[in-house]
C-alpha cells in the first residue's frame, strides 16, 4: 500500500543523491514531489525520469526571495506542501587554521540559514492551510561529533540537529512534525568529493579514505541513498504524527546517541 497517497512534498537538493533518492521513493510511495535544486538543468532532468508527479523547481535556499518563489511554484503546482525534506547542503573540509571565511560563510549560508529559513517559508504555507505536516531536515553523525579536519561542516550539522528540536517544538502546536535523519557515510557523488579533500589533507591515495570509512562502519559498507528512504518515508507518513524534535540516526552503527 502506498504510505504517501495523496501527499505533496518539496525537497531541496534533490537533482542528485540522497534527494533524487527520496523523490523517487516518495513518488513510488504516491506522493508528488517538487524536485527543487540550484542546479535547474540536473533538477529537470531528475524530475523527467520521475514522470508526472514530479516538476522541477529552480532554489538557491541562500535567497530568500529564490525560497519563496520557489515554494510558491510548487504550492501552486499542488495546492499546498505536505512535506518539506531540507536536504540541500555543502561539505568542505581544512585544517583550522586553514579555514577561510568564504568557506564558513557559504557552508553556514546552505546548510544552516537554508534549512532554517527554507523551513519558515513552507510552514507559513502548512500554518496558513491548516492541516499540519511533516518537515525533515539532513542532519549528520557529523553533527554528533566533531572531526579534526571538518570543524566547519560539523558545527553546520550540530545546528541543524538544533534547529530541528527548537522548531519542532515550536510547530508541533500547529501539527507540524518536525525532525532530522542523520546519516553516517553514504557512498556518491558528494563523498568522491570528500575523499579528494581527505586525500588532500591526509596525504592518501585516491579512493582511500572512502574505502577506510566503510570498513569502520559495523554493519561492514558504506551506506547507500536507498538505505536512507525507508526512514524518509516514515518520518513523512502519519506514522510519526507522534514524533517530535527527534533526530534519527541511519548510519549502520556508526554513532550511538
Ligand atoms: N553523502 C553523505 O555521506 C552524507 C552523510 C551525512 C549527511 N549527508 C547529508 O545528506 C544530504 C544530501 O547529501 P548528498 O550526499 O546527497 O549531497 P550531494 O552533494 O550529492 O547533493 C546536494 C544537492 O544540493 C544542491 N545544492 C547545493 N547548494 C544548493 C543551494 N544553495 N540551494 C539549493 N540546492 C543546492 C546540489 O546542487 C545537489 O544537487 C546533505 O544535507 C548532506 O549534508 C550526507
Amino acid at each position: 500500500m502506498a504510505r504517501l497517497q495523496g501527499k505533496a512534498a518539496l525537497i531541496t537538493g534533490a537533482a542528485r543523491g540522497i534527494g533524487q533518492a527520496f523523490a523517487a521513493r516518495y513518488v513510488a510511495e504516491g506522493a508528488r514531489v517538487a524536485i527543487a535544486d540550484i542546479n535547474l538543468d540536473a533538477a529537470r532532468a531528475a524530475a523527467d525520469a520521475l514522470g508526472a508527479a514530479a516538476i522541477a523547481v529552480e532554489m538557491d535556499v541562500t535567497s530568500q526571495s529564490s525560497i519563496n518563489a520557489g515554494v510558491q511554484v510548487a504550492e501552486l503546482a499542488f495546492g499546498g506542501i505536505d512535506i518539506l525534506v531540507n536536504n540541500a547542503a555543502l561539505f568542505d573540509a581544512a585544517p583550522i587554521v586553514e579555514i577561510t571565511p568564504e568557506s564558513y560563510d557559504r557552508l553556514f549560508a546552505v546548510n544552516v540559514a537554508g534549512v532554517l529559513f527554507t523551513m519558515q517559508a513552507v510552514a507559513k504555507g502548512m500554518i496558513a492551510r491548516g492541516k499540519g505536516g511533516k518537515i525533515i531536515n539532513m542532519a549528520s553523525q557529523a553533527g554528533r561529533r566533531v572531526e579534526p579536519l571538518v570543524a566547519v561542516y560539523c558545527a553546520t550539522k550540530a545546528a541543524v540537529i538544533s534547529l530541528t528540536q527548537s522548531a519542532g517544538l515550536n510547530l508541533i502546536q500547529h501539527h507540524i512534525n518536525v525532525n532530522a535523519i542523520a546519516p553516517g557515510v553514504v557512498d556518491g557523488e558528494h563523498w568522491d568529493a570528500v575523499d579528494a579533500l581527505f586525500a588532500k589533507y591526509e596525504g592518501r591515495p585516491p579512493g582511500e579514505k572512502k574505502r577506510l570509512v566503510g570498513e569502520a562502519v559495523p554493519h561492514g559498507r558504506m551506506g547507500t541513498a536507498e538505505d536512507l528512504t525507508g526512514m524518509a518515508v516514515f518520518l513523512a507518513s502519519s506514522e510519526a504524527d507522534y514524533i517530535v524534535a527527534q533526530t534519527y540516526n541511519v548510519d549502520g552503527g556508526n554513532w550511538m546517541s
